[in-house]
């Protein structure tokens, strides 16, 4: 088996990519190791399971943190290192149609959080990020530091359609709803946009006639459980080569 990367996993639900992943790598399935599990929800099941695995977990809450700035925007504590006209220049995520206030406000408030993400993720040191279930856009604040310099590609995502179709938060439920005969998901890496980062790999199933969005999401989730491990094992690899 190829040299096992160090892989952190953050995620906001019920984590069951997160435990094919963690079962993966503990039957050597794959060459690839998960260090700790974050999240952006104190309560998110994902943690339970990483805890269940023996893996360090940590949160950041997201929804505090916002609701502090909005109810109080002094006591918004920017990171030292943190630009706001630079992050808003490269960011894809926000049209400039939205008006200054709300890119400021939403920039900001995201720094803030990753900033303490990145305390608990950087001493890790790992190879790979993996987004499991992650319901929150990254900056490119945070982007730059966990890629760094050398314009290594270090952190991944499962998004559930085939991209570039269906980008958002509902991908099997718009799949669905367009009335679609082919769904599926796709593994990518995170750029400076939402959903619009480099394919690492996809895999697709048939809609039939019969299909609910119920069993829609069903056939998607259990081919993602396949997919993402492949991916992972795939960018190990290919970093040990
Ligand atoms: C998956 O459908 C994934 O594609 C999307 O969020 C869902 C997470 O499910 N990004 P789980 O928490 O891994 O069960």
């Amino acid at each position: 088996m190829a040299r096992k990367i160090k892989a952190g996993a953050l995620v906001s639900g019920g984590g069951s990519n997160l435990q094919a992943i963690i079962d993966a790598c503990s039957d050597n399935r794959i060459a690839a190791q998960i260090v700790f599990t974050g999240s952006d929800t104190p309560g998110a099941g994902g943690l339970d399971r990483a805890r269940a695995a023996g893996i360090d977990t940590f949160a950041v809450d997201y929804k505090k943190i916002i609701r502090q700035a909005r109810q109080n925007p002094e006591s918004l504590v920017l990171p030292d290192d943190f630009d706001l006209d630079r992050t808003r220049a490269q960011q894809n995520l926000i049209p400039e149609s939205a008006g200054e206030e709300k890119i400021s406000f939403f920039l900001k408030t995201r720094a803030a959080a990753e900033k303490a993400l990145l305390d608990h993720i950087l001493p890790y040191k790992i190879d790979l990020l993996i987004l499991a279930g992650f319901m929150r856009t990254l900056t490119p604040y945070f982007i730059d530091r966990i890629n760094g310099t050398n314009g290594d590609q270090k952190i991944m995502n499962i998004h559930p359609a085939l991209l570039p179709a269906f980008p958002g938060t509902d991908g099997y439920g718009d799949t669905f709803r367009y009335g679609c005969k082919v769904g599926g998901c796709t593994v990518h890496f995170i750029d400076y946009g939402e959903d619009t980062g480099p394919i690492v790999g996809q895999k697709a199933f048939q809609i039939e006639d019969h299909d609910t969005l119920e069993t829609v999401k069903k056939k998607g989730l259990a081919l993602e459980w396949q997919l993402y491990p492949e991916c992972i094992d795939k960018f190990a690899r290919e970093r040990s080569a």
